[in-house]
Order: C-alpha cells, then structure tokens, then sequence
C-alpha cells in the first residue's frame, strides 16, 4: 500500500490526498490516454531534498505527451516548480513522485480532440524496489515471453503501453524470479520490466543500444558517469547468450536504482555473486543520487 501523505498536486492546486479523485469516464481509464514518470528524492547529509534529473524527466513527460498529441497549459518550469513546492508542503525530503498527464471526462470514443488534458503530481515514501538485500545480493531475473517492439513509441512513457511491463512483472514473479527481461521482437536483449540492463564482459561495458528500450534517464547518467571515469559504455545490439555469458550484469532505473542481476534463469552471471565493476560504480551512483559527490 501507498503510505498517504497530506496534499497532491491536481491542475494547478494543492488538494488532500482524498480528494484526488476523477470521475470513471476518465478517458485514461478507458483507453490508456496517460502518460508519465516515475522519479525519486533524495535526502542530503545536509537535510535537503535532491530531487534526482527533476528537470530531465519533465521534459521526457513533455516529450511523451506530445507524442499523444497531449497540450498541456504548464511549462516544464511549472511543473518542476510545483514538483519541488509538493514536497515542501508534505514536509517531505526522501521519496518517490508520479506526475501525470491524462485525458480525462469528457468525450468518450477514439476521437481525443476535445478531451481535457489534466496533470497531478503525486508524491509518497517509497523504500528498495527489488527487496531489501537486491543491492548487496543481486537478483534473479528470467526471460519473459512478451517482446519489446522496435518503435519509436518506445521513448515515451504511455500508460496504455505499460501492460507488457505489468505482464512481464507477472510472470516473472508467478516462476520465482525478482524479475523479468524482455527481448525485442528480433529476440536481442531489450530491457527489464521497468529497468534498463548493463553488461560488463572482460572489462568492456556494453548496454542495449536504443530502438526497443525506454531511455532511462539512470541509464544515461550511469554512461556520463563511467564516461567520466574513462570507461566507455558500448551502446549496441546484444543477444541473450552473450547476457549470459557476461561477468557481471546490472538493471538501472528510477525504481531499481542500480541493482545487480547475479543469475539469469538459472544460470550463474560471473560467480554469481555482485562482481567488482557494479559494486565501484553503484557506490559513485548512490554518492551522487545522495549528493555526495
Ligand atoms: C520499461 C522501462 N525501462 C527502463 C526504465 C528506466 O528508466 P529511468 O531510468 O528513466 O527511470 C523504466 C522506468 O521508468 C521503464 O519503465
């Protein structure tokens, strides 16, 4: 369950938490009209709040938005500024925070012309995403039956798009994995079900080259930040067998953080333990994400 905090952000006004509420000819409801993202805050050994690439994932919700013809009355400034005003009302520093953009009641059919476009910020506390001991252990993932579509529609968040990630989850659960990893419709690696996925293989750092995937936002700080180290990640195609074969592994994303994968249905990654690569760079990522360095 969502632990509730006091207010959510709603078409440009502070409401409580209960009264968040649209009607069920909501036409995301119906049809999958919505977009959005996922992002977490960060408490500072100072007490602050660091909202992690704020600005970056507003501008992919923009992004996402135009891509189902949404227009929103806010700027990305707006937005940001309400983001960062939501947690200052709730008092709160470490969390995670959903915006939305949805069609709501109003016309229902296919024609979305004159549908209301409506935005919420939501915030709540929301702990490890892959169990407690994911980052010091790893974890076990397996290779779902449901494929990533090599389209363009794969860059922006649609929440009528996320049933392959909440079937995939599923499965993967429902076996006793942690989770799952999807190929693309031409059977290469693609991504998690909510996470992209790092190879690291004599040394060389390797993750799924864009087309199929989403473009995480960790994904591209985890390069800049290997980048600034001098290791160069290799954006390219990768098949399952060679996943297999790697030494090391890792899923990245707003939820999972940077979480090790030390076995792929059944198979031992490496020695099956959190190799040395992952641990160096998860340990530079959560000084960053806590803004200590
Ligand atoms: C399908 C999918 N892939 C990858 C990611 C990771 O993206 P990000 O790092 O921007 O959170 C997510 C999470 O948003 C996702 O849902």
């Amino acid at each position: 369950m969502v632990t509730k905090l006091k207010k959510i952000w709603l078409d440009g006004e502070f409401v409580n938490w209960e009264d968040a509420n649209v009607h069920i000819l909501t036409h995301a409801l119906h049809y999958g009209t919505s977009v959005f993202e996922g992002i977490r805050s960060y408490e500072t050994k100072s007490g602050e709040a660091h909202i992690f690439k704020l600005k970056e994932h507003i501008e992919r919700l923009f992004y996402s938005a135009k891509v189902l013809n949404m227009n929103l009355k806010y700027s990305v400034n707006d937005i940001v500024n309400a983001t960062v005003e939501l947690l200052k009302i709730n008092n709160i520093k470490a969390c995670y925070i959903r915006p939305i953009v949805f069609l709501g009641d109003g016309p229902m059919g296919l024609t979305t012309t004159d549908s209301p476009v409506r935005v919420s910020i939501i915030a709540w506390p929301w702990g490890t995403y892959l169990g407690d001991d994911a980052f010091e252990k790893g974890i076990k993932i397996t290779v779902c039956p449901y494929r990533r579509q090599i389209t363009e529609l794969t860059k922006a968040k649609i929440g009528g798009s996320y049933y392959v990630s909440v079937l995939s989850k599923k499965y993967a659960l429902d076996n006793g994995y942690d989770e799952a990893l999807m190929l693309d419709t031409e059977g290469n690696v693609a991504e998690g079900s909510g996470e992209n996925i790092f190879m690291i293989k004599d040394g060389k750092i390797s993750t799924p080259k864009l087309g199929a995937i989403l473009p995480g936002i960790t994904r591209a700080s985890v390069i800049e930040i290997l980048k600034s180290q001098g290791i160069n990640v290799d954006e390219r195609m990768i098949s399952l067998e060679e996943l297999k074969n790697a030494d090391e592994l890792f899923f990245t994303g707003t939820a999972a953080e940077l979480t090790p994968i030390v076995e792929i249905d059944g198979t031992k990654i490496g020695t099956g333990i959190v190799g040395e690569v992952t641990k160096k760079t998860s340990e530079t990522f959560f000084k960053i994400l806590k803004k200590e360095e």
